[in-house]
């Protein structure tokens, strides 16, 4: 079999060895997928020795995306622009690929999975760092009409504002803070990493109607901090990051193996 790993620090808890092995057995690809504990200082070295013993292709978490993203000898575009790198696969020269399938993850999601459109609608994004960097591209592809991006720290939000606004196309791409919003929104998806600490960003209740569908980037065993709020708010959907999770392994896949999996069941699955 070809071999496949995820490499972060801490790893026992990914879910990618499980996703990646439902994958190859429904797909008949064979695939090996383990996972990689590197050390903190000693990232690149765990490369190294995975490519040198044949490996074929490696996702990458925290906290080393960027490190990833450093390390490669060429980046695919949408790899260029997150700033960061979930997946690395040697280029038939021996040169190291550097791609990022987390924004495709997260579009697929909402628009396969959960049958959401987003050309045309408000979306607020919530935070500022390498996990919304890493999405931004694939959200305005699909053309949305108004994108604010809040974060507790302002210039960030608005660092994120001038890197993307030549993919804005004919979106009205803005950033502010936390308090600023103040209108409803169709989309709300959560980046930031608050929610890991059960902290909620102070954001208006104005900016929920019974219209809104909320996405936590985030997942966990019962419903987010920021998706109970946005569900006490009147929100009418609140989605958590699992499927985000699957969808971008598939992207991944599909990188490798230029198959691409079925994601339904295998969601299903790790709900269970
Ligand atoms: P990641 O890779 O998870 O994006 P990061 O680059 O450190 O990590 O970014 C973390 C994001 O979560 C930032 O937007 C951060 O806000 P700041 O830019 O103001 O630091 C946000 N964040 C982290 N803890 C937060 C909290 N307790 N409340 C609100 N936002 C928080």
């Amino acid at each position: 079999d070809d071999l496949y790993a995820v490499v972060g620090n801490p790893i026992s808890h990914s879910k990618s060895p499980k996703i990646h092995s439902l994958f190859a057995s429904q797909t008949g690809e064979a695939v090996d997928y383990t996972a990689i504990q590197a050390p903190l200082d000693g990232f690149s070295e765990t490369v190294a020795e995975f490519f040198a013993r044949g490996g074929k292709g490696l996702n990458v978490t925290v906290p080393f995306k960027e490190q990833a993203w450093g390390l490669a000898d060429r980046r695919t575009a949408r790899a260029e622009k997150a700033g960061a790198a979930n997946t690395l696969y040697q280029d038939e020269g021996g040169k190291l690929v550097a791609d990022n399938t987390d924004g495709q993850g997260l579009v697929s999601d909402l628009t396969d999975n959960h049958g959401l459109s987003l050309a045309g609608k408000h979306i607020l994004v919530l935070g500022a760092g390498g996990a919304v960097r890493g999405v931004l591209g694939p959200i305005l592809a699909q053309g949305p009409a108004r994108l604010v991006i809040a974060n507790r720290t302002l210039a960030r939000a608005e660092a994120l504002v001038a890197l993307f606004a030549d993919e804005a196309g004919t979106t009205e791409l803005s950033a502010c803070g936390f308090e600023q919003p103040a209108e409803p929104f169709d989309l709300i998806i959560n980046g930031t990493s608050a929610s890991l600490q059960g902290d909620l960003p102070p954001l208006a209740p104005a900016v929920i109607s019974a219209r809104t569908v909320v996405y936590d980037m985030m997942y966990a065993a019962t419903t987010t901090t920021f998706n109970q709020w946005a569900l006490d708010q009147g929100a009418c959907q609140a989605i958590d990051g699992l499927g985000m999770l699957v969808e971008q392994a598939a992207e991944s896949f599909k990188v490798w193996r230029g198959v691409s999996p079925a994601t339904a069941a295998v969601i299903d699955r790790l709900r269970e």
